[in-house]
């Protein structure tokens, strides 16, 4: 790969260790994927933030790397193990919290921006189309490639801090146009209405794609939250973090649809469906915001919730990021969710939290909250649009 005389430079430490050891990341990952050069990134999304997921080689390494590093461009994080401000009310110990806020303090010796979510494109971090970042949660990286026409390939934790550090990335992968063309058609003659429509749609297509990027027909224009939530599905069941779809996503207009085609219909949808729910009715467990929730489903939320109560021995959280929460604090939003008994999980979601035990039955609208509640925390699961979810969340029980 070649390297600047700057790259170089930084590479024999002339920048610090931190850098000199990031560049070694990037040099060695451009030399796996045969990357041409290093290119400059407009931003970076950090994963592997979560106390639960690093355990403390994790926050040893990054103790380390915040002793002479500093990120040369905007660099946000993913959601955290619990509610930086708020964590006793999510049920999190005093020793957990004081592990992951020594993370936090890292990271922010790093330069880094402590806002922790999934969902940086909403709160002030978006990129431009055809833009090269380094971004690393997996729903993340399909929403800018897919939905804004980005680039980004899916980032592990320690690439990311690399890329971060030095402000750019090997090009390869997703950043090349030869890699970005779609491999399969998929038709879909089902009604897709509701945002668990699109995330069994998801499922749908992901679980067949054999990691190729669909070319996705049949569908119209719809809104931001459900290419999010259809997004983080299509990945978690085996596509690539990259989805064409005509008429909606930006470079579908640039490809012609794949010879190999599969459509999906309706009794596909109901056959997702029949795979994302299980058999335990009794819910003790509401989790919505998976990705984290936006403005506008907050407002659904505390719309339903007005004068309503979560039932007692049920536990309702709204996952989202801090300056979505002070939005919805302004708007008297997070009031009426917390009268009723529900809580903001703000800076962290059900996924990387450390809830493993604590519930029986959760009910999303979620399909890859499904997966993980499943296989990480050992859920029984539901999805369904937001009126069912916080019906069961009112009444206790999932109703279809
Ligand atoms: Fe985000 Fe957590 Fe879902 S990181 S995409 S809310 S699993």
């Amino acid at each position: 790969m070649h390297l600047t005389k700057e790259d170089e430079r930084i590479l024999a430490g002339e920048q610090g260790n931190a850098a000199a050891k990031s560049m070694k990341i990037l040099v060695a990952l451009g030399e796996i994927f045969k990357a041409e050069e290093l290119i400059p990134v407009g931003s970076v999304q950090i994963a592997g933030v979560s106390f639960a997921n690093l355990g403390d080689a994790g926050l040893e390494y990054l103790a380390e790397l915040a002793i002479d590093g500093q990120v040369k461009v905007t660099s946000t994080l993913n959601p955290a193990g619990m509610d930086l401000r708020e964590w006793e009310k999510l049920g999190i110990t005093s020793e957990f919290a004081e592990k992951q806020n020594k993370v936090i303090e890292a990271f922010a010796k790093m330069g880094v921006i402590t806002t922790c979510t999934c969902t940086p494109y909403l709160i002030g971090n978006l990129p431009a189309y055809g833009e090269h970042v380094a971004w690393a949660e997996s729903s993340a990286v399909t929403f800018v490639n897919s939905v804004i026409g980005a680039r980004s390939n899916r980032e592990g934790g320690p690439s990311a801090i690399a890329a971060a550090m030095i402000g750019k990335t090997p090009s390869y992968g997703f950043h090349l146009d030869e890699n970005r063309k779609p491999q399969f058609h998929v038709e879909v003659k089902a009604k897709i209405e509701s945002i668990a429509d699109w995330g069994a749609l998801g499922y749908a297509i992901g679980s067949q794609s054999d990691r190729r990027i669909p070319y996705i027909t049949g569908l119209s224009t719809t809104t931001t939250d459900n290419l999010k939530s259809f997004g983080a599905s299509i990945i978690t069941y085996g596509s690539p973090p990259l989805y064409h779809i005509k008429g909606v996503t930006p470079e579908a207009s640039l490809h012609k649809p794949p010879k190999e085609k599969v459509t999906v219909t309706k009794e596909d949808l109901d056959e997702a469906y029949k795979s994302l729910n299980d058999e335990a009715t009794e819910v003790d467990f509401v989790s919505l915001g998976c990705p984290h929730a936006s403005m506008r489903e907050i407002a659904e939320v505390a719309t339903y919730l007005k004068g309503k109560k979560v039932k007692e021995g049920v536990e309702l959280w709204i996952a989202t990021a801090r300056p979505t929460k002070d939005i919805a604090d302004e708007r008297g939003y997070t009031k009426i969710i917390e009268d009723a008994g529900g809580k903001m999980a703000v800076d962290t979601c059900m996924v990387v939290a450390p809830i493993k035990g604590r519930f029986k039955t959760m009910a999303t609208t979620s399909a890859k909250a499904c997966f993980y509640a499943r296989g990480k925390n050992k859920m029984q699961v539901h999805i369904g649009d937001f009126t069912e979810c916080l019906n069961a969340a009112v009444d206790g029980v999932w109703k279809k």
